[in-house]
């Protein structure tokens, strides 16, 4: 049967009524690609053949600040359904934003939001001010609408990843959230729905970002800082590319280890896309 479409909780409480076996569901904001589609293999896997996989599309307003690319964010419902259905979904969920925040804009003033602390206001957090309020808030708001036993997300979005972890553990939701490595291109450059704004320069420009972890995983060796130094240094060459930050911190985002496991973290605007990407890193050896 080809995935459902559903626009409200209400059609979607419908579709699921009487459905047995675990529910999974993959968040997106639409426009999907080959990482995606490993989201929902994923969470189909989790789900197994009894099980549902619902995937939601919804591009979220409130994690977009004034000025970034709301308005221009890639729509593409009718393939986004189709790649979904071919992954294993069961049902796509499409709400607007009235269904989702009751206002067409996003919060409305009386709006209760979710604070991410202060794993929320560095890096991307830092650069991007209240964009972890939106995400995590419509997070919240999608496991209240969709009622998953798993949740997959793309490491890609690391910090993301991180802080749904948090909140779905501090505030006690019983889901299991699930992390799926980084889809790339052949020449490592992360699948991203924002690499289709890129021109054939950029986009060539862009691959300095895959290398630059690269660089950072080989020299990490002799420690995080020299790590982030040697991924910053091969960045600092490539006309083009605007570094923001590229940081070492231990995999929850805190301060690097001395030796052992740790994360290597980037973001770079090429032209006017901000991409982000990160790799697991070991510091030491
Ligand atoms: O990763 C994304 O696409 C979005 O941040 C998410 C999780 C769907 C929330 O809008």
């Amino acid at each position: 049967m080809p995935a459902r479409v559903v626009t409200t909780a209400a059609a979607l409480a419908d579709a699921t009524e009487g459905r047995a076996g675990l529910r999974a569901v993959v968040m997106t904001m639409g426009a999907l690609h080959d990482g995606h589609v490993e989201l929902v293999r994923t969470a189909r896997q989790h789900a197994g053949a009894e099980g549902s996989v619902i995937v939601t599309v919804f591009v979220n307003p409130t994690q977009f600040g004034a000025g970034e690319d709301y308005e221009v964010y890639p729509r593409s419902l009718e393939s986004d359904v189709a790649l979904a259905d071919a992954a294993g979904a069961d049902i796509v969920l499409a709400p607007d934003a009235t269904e989702v925040y009751g206002a067409a804009r996003g919060f409305r003033d009386d709006s209760v939001t979710l604070d991410p602390g202060y794993l929320g206001g560095i890096l991307e957090g830092a650069s991007r001010p209240g964009h972890f309020r939106g995400v995590l808030t419509v997070v919240a708001k999608l496991i209240g609408m969709t009622r998953p036993d798993v949740a997959v997300f793309g490491e890609k979005d690391y910090q993301q990843l991180v802080l749904v972890r948090r909140m779905t553990a501090d505030l006690r939701m019983g889901v299991s959230v699930i992390g799926v490595p980084t889809v790339r291109e052949p020449d490592g450059l992360a699948l991203s729905s924002r690499n289709r704004f890129l021109s054939e320069p950029e986009r060539v420009a862009a691959a300095a970002i895959p290398r630059a972890l690269e660089a950072a995983e080989v020299a990490a060796v002799d420690g995080a800082e020299a790590a982030a130094l040697a991924g910053r240094a091969v960045l600092a060459q490539v006309a083009g590319v605007d570094l923001d930050y590229l940081v070492v911190v231990d995999p929850e985002l805190g301060e690097a280890p001395d030796r052992g496991l740790a994360r290597a973290l980037v973001a770079a605007r090429v032209g006017s896309t901000r991409l982000i990407d990160n790799r697991a890193v070991v510091i030491g050896r």
